[in-house]
């Protein structure tokens, strides 16, 4: 079946019940062979232990083709469109010393003690779109689509206030995610490169009024580390720009949405967290490891040849990290297929390993505190308003989240 596993990964039978499918491919051994769309022949890493492996080997596994000594420089190849090229110099697609040298320039802004500082703007946020939610319910009568209404706006919300970009531009940016769902071969992605071609000419544009205005937020911040100190250049900084903005958005609407959808699932569950708060940090990790938002990887490169968990593997050859098996491997977690939102120890892997661990894990975690906090308390007998089975799943590629998810509750009287 392994060849079949990179089909059933993408379906949406797959997407409604992950656990027969990656307990298949755990069963299969540490490190399976299958043929995916657009990559060719992959190596699909799936138990705990060799995931955190070879995410934290720097040295035998690489993310850039061009770390292999190749004559290739950057990611993609130069008869690649342009702006590709540009968008692959994001550090999530480096090595080092590249990727410290641009990791560095954002880490700060991504600290506890930053987004301490941030949090009263983000409880705002989450106040008004839950307003607008209560309006909307109020005016039509009618189930308001959660995802549409609050977990997709949210993030964004949050992610263009941190970089200082203009709040009006918002919708922009979520149709330009929408379109980030492509078919998973060749004709797929290169449809995208019109829409990236408007990205970047947007954040060209930003880059351009930052320069000559300076604004709060992290944008202005990156412009001037590119003037002052050439730590990075113009197509990096599109980049950082692009993947703050993508990389923060869809995965911690999943989070939200995934979140919602478990506690309606699990009553128990949910009534013992409205019960008890202390118990928010471990329901927010639990409902990382049990949904996987972000299923695998970018693809690494063994950069020379090796056995590895008992395959010989030849230098270049392409590995993928499952998340989501590594997140209910039996032999890490106990029952990993029930949720339990008061599991200890929970050494899940959602957010990846080694060089390339989430940066916004910390933002992400935050912006699920304050949402459960604020939705569960402010919409009262908040219930889903169709049933679980007929949840349609979102499309995209590699996450996993509802695309919508219908929910009611009480109507309050706006006088
Ligand atoms: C629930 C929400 C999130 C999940 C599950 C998630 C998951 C991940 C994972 C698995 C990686 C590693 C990818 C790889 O190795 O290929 C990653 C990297 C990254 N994430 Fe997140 N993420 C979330 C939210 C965010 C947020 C809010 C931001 C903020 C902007 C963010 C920014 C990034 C960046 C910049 C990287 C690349 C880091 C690097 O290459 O050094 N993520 N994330």
């Amino acid at each position: 079946m392994s060849n079949e596993i990179a089909r059933k990964l993408y379906s949406q039978e797959f997407k409604r019940n992950p656990y027969p499918i990656l307990h298949e491919l755990l069963e299969q051994g540490p490190i399976v062979r299958s043929k995916f769309p657009f990559l060719g022949n992959v190596w699909m890493v799936s138990s705990h232990a060799a995931v955190n492996e070879m995410l934290k080997d720097r040295k035998r596994f690489v993310r850039d083709p061009a770390s292999l000594g190749k004559k290739q420089k950057g990611y993609f190849p130069f008869w690649m469109p342009r702006s590709l090229r540009v968008m692959a110099s994001g550090m999530i697609l480096r090595d080092e010393p590249d990727h410290r040298r641009l990791r560095i320039l954002v880490e700060q802004a991504f600290a506890r003690r930053s987004l301490e500082l941030i949090q009263p703007r983000i409880e705002e946020m989450a106040d008004e779109l839950i307003a607008e939610m209560q309006e909307k319910h109020r005016s039509t009568g009618k189930p308001v689509d959660f995802m549409a209404e609050y977990a997709q706006r949210f993030p964004i919300a949050v992610i263009a206030e941190l970089l200082g970009l203009p709040e009006a531009d918002r919708p922009k940016f979520a149709f330009w995610a929408e379109k980030f769902a492509i078919e998973p071969n060749l004709i797929g992605f290169l449809k995208l490169v019109p829409s990236i071609g408007k990205i970047e000419k947007y954040l060209r544009s930003q880059i351009q009024l930052c320069r000559n205005s300076p604004r709060p937020g992290l944008m202005t911040e990156l412009v001037q580390a590119e003037t002052e100190g050439q730590r990075l250049t113009e197509d990096e900084l599109v980049a950082m720009a692009v993947l703050l903005l993508f990389a923060g958005f869809l995965t911690t609407t999943h989070l939200i949405g995934n979140g919602m959808l478990e506690l309606f699932r699990h009553p128990d569950q949910r009534e013992r967290l409205l019960r008890d708060d202390s118990l928010m940090e471990s329901a927010i990790n639990e409902i990382l490891r049990y949904t996987s938002p972000v299923q695998f990887t970018k693809p690494m490169r063994a950069a020379e040849a090796m056995n590895f968990y008992g395959v010989e593997l030849k230098k270049g050859e392409i590995l993928m990290a499952v998340l989501a098996a590594a997140n209910v491997d039996p032999t890490v977690f106990e029952n990993p297929d029930q949720f339990d939102i008061s599991r200890k120890p929970n050494p899940h892997i959602a957010f990846g390993a080694g060089i390339h661990v989430c940066l916004g894990m910390k933002l992400a975690k935050l912006e699920a505190r304050v949402s459960f906090q604020k939705l569960w308390s402010q919409l009262k007998n908040l219930e889903l308003a169709v049933a679980p089975e007929e949840i349609q799943w979102s499309r995209q590629k590699g996450v996993r989240g509802p695309q919508s998810l219908p929910i009611r509750f009480e109507i309050v009287s706006s006088n």
